[in-house]
């Protein structure tokens, strides 16, 4: 690649948690985690224009419901690349949104995630992998698993990332109407433990050893969502989409991170599009998509 490109496009994924282990609120406000995050085949693509000003713009199913404001991750991400190297964020920013949003699959992480990677590849900066992963952890919890992708448990607030092994498994996301807020359901975890005692949260060695060994009936028997609870308190709608795919087939169901998206662990291709039809037919939800796992993190496209 050139030093300087007129347009780069990067490709990023959505993730599910097949592990979300929650620990006592931090005096910060956040909570520590052990997360299993999971790169699933469900790509946003960012690409970064040289622009007179940073605007973003968008398209896709759910392109009413994405701010195109400072507030987007991706401009956020220009944002700060630039004022580290003392750059004026002179950027368009192109959404092409495949990703459900305010779903739990990281799509803003992923868009951020994706920005950064374009945007820095737009101005020549070859910043190093480290610093790149420094800005998506200043940008929020789950940006730099966007940026890595495949198999990784997060510990920390979930931005401390080791690689794991991970088999590949088919996967079905039920999208709800509406979002859930990250902050209400941490809010709402709180509430419903304020009476006991929060455990350190651990990665679980059953969860990783089936992760790795790719067998979906194994990885069933041991997903957790220390989160689900409180999406499920909110949103006790999502307990009956939950129940329609494993009625249809799914080895299991869980809420994705902190909702309302649903996901559930199907055995091959053919169940994905049983159960995708089914949840679809029982008008528990808004729209599924199918995907497999692992996928690859952001990545710039061949132009
Ligand atoms: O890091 P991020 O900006 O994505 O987090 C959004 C919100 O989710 C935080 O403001 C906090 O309320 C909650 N959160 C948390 N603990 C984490 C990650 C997120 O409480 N480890």
């Amino acid at each position: 690649m050139s030093a300087r490109e007129a347009a780069v496009t990067v490709r990023v994924p959505a993730k599910v948690n097949v592990q979300l282990a929650v620990g006592a609120a931090r005096p910060d406000g956040f909570h520590d985690l052990a997360n299993v995050f999971l790169a699933v085949s469900l790509f946003d693509e960012v690409t970064a224009t040289a622009a007179d000003a940073l605007t973003v713009t968008c398209e896709g199913p759910d392109a009413d419901k994405v701010p195109l404001d400072r507030t987007n991750l991706a401009a956020r991400a220009a944002e700060i690349l630039a004022a580290r190297n003392g750059l004026s964020p002179l950027v368009h920013l192109h959404i092409a949104k495949n990703i459900p949003v305010a779903g739990g699959m990281a799509g803003g992480s992923a868009d951020g995630a994706a920005a950064l990677l374009a945007c820095d590849a737009l101005w020549g900066l070859n910043t190093s992998r480290a610093e790149l992963l420094d800005i998506c952890a200043e940008l929020g919890s789950d940006v730099p698993f966007s940026l890595v992708g495949g198999a990784a448990l997060g510990t920390g607030r979930g931005e401390v990332l080791t690689p794991v092994a991970a088999g590949s498994f088919h996967w079905v996301f039920a999208v709800a109407d509406g979002g859930l807020s990250t902050p209400a359901v941490f809010r709402e975890f709180d509430r419903l433990t304020a009476d006991v005692v929060v455990p350190e949260p651990q990665a679980s060695p059953a969860l990783l050893a089936a992760l790795a060994s790719g067998e979906a009936r194994e990885l069933a028997g041991v997903l957790a969502n220390d989160l689900q609870a409180a999406a499920l308190s909110l949103r006790p709608s999502l307990a009956d989409t939950l129940a329609a795919g494993t009625g249809a087939g799914a080895l299991a169901a869980l809420v994705s991170g902190s909702g309302p998206t649903t996901a559930f662990l199907v055995a091959d291709e053919e169940s994905a599009a049983k159960v995708a039809a089914a949840l679809e037919a029982s008008g528990t939800c808004r729209a599924t998509r199918v995907a497999t796992s692992p996928a690859r993190g952001a990545t710039v496209l061949p132009t």
